[in-house]
């Protein structure tokens, strides 16, 4: 047994659809989430800039004496992921094989759509990976720069004309090239399950990148002999770089907890 918390880190509130994930399958884990709320947007950076960020990052949460990282990003998860492995000592997890393992297992066509921020599609990562596990797949990739502004501002309810409209347009292509399948590669667009399904119909089958990590993560911590005590419930502290309270009020929406004078501001600069 090993009770040290497990770290997660993001560039804001995406990586909590992984904290959600996580307390449902591993409840008895803490967590300590670091949202970068002071520099997000990650995804239209280049790739030296997301590595100098994702370095603080981890830094910061080595501070705590953890036993494994969830890097809750898909953008640190395509640009950074061997680099970070290859610099730190405990084990690194990031969602873009898992994500790819899920899709190709509910894709019935082969046809899988990939949407995700531009530096994660520029680097191509997630069409290498489901190109590696089957190179009979056929992969559409489709940057979608504004849906992270938008998530991070509440935008995230049907009905709302801007988010829809947007849905719309980056999501028609791919429905033309008449994908199956189609990967949320970015953990904040999980948020926009609702909008992105009733675009996208029953027809297309939804993959989160965050919620197969957590699996991924569970798999490793039973490997390796690290998982928590099975007889309690864990805790997660939640840490951002800008103001707390933006960040609190749309986060306790999303994981209908109470998080009011919960998260702290960490100077990200220092790390
Ligand atoms: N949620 C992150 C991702 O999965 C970062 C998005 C961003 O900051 O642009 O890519």
């Amino acid at each position: 047994m090993d009770t040290r918390p497990i770290g997660v880190f993001d560039s804001g509130l995406g990586g909590l659809t992984a904290v959600r994930s996580l307390r449902e399958i591993l409840p008895e884990e803490d967590l300590v989430y670091f949202g970068d709320t002071a520099r997000v947007p990650y995804g239209g950076r280049a790739r030296e800039t997301l590595l100098k960020y994702a370095r603080q990052d981890v830094r910061f949460l080595q501070t705590f004496d953890l036993k494994a990282i969830l890097i809750a990003c898909g953008t640190v998860s395509t640009t950074c992921l061997e680099a970070l492995q290859a610099e730190n000592d405990l084990p690194i997890v990031g969602v873009v094989e898992p994500t790819c393992r899920r899709a190709l297992a509910v894709t019935k066509t082969g046809k899988t759509g990939v949407i995700a921020t531009l530096a994660s599609i520029r680097s191509g990562a997630y069409e290498a990976c489901l190109r590696r596990l089957n190179p009979q797949v056929e992969v559409y990739g489709k940057p979608c720069p504004l849906f992270v502004p938008l998530v991070e501002n509440g935008r995230t309810r049907p009905g709302d004309t801007v988010i829809e409209t947007v849905a719309r347009e980056y999501l028609e292509p791919l429905l033309e090239a008449g994908v199956d399948t189609l990967i949320l590669g970015c953990t904040h667009y999980p948020l926009l399950t609702e909008v992105i399904s009733g675009v996208c119909g029953s027809g297309v089958a939804l993959v989160s990148a965050g919620e197969e990590s957590a699996f991924e993560l569970k798999r490793l911590l039973r490997d390796r002999d690290l998982r928590g005590d099975g007889s309690r419930q864990g805790e997660a502290s939640f840490f951002v770089s800008d103001t707390p309270e933006n960040f609190e009020d749309l986060a306790s929406l999303f994981l209908q907890e109470d998080l009011h004078h919960m998260a702290r501001r960490v100077d990200i600069d220092q790390y």
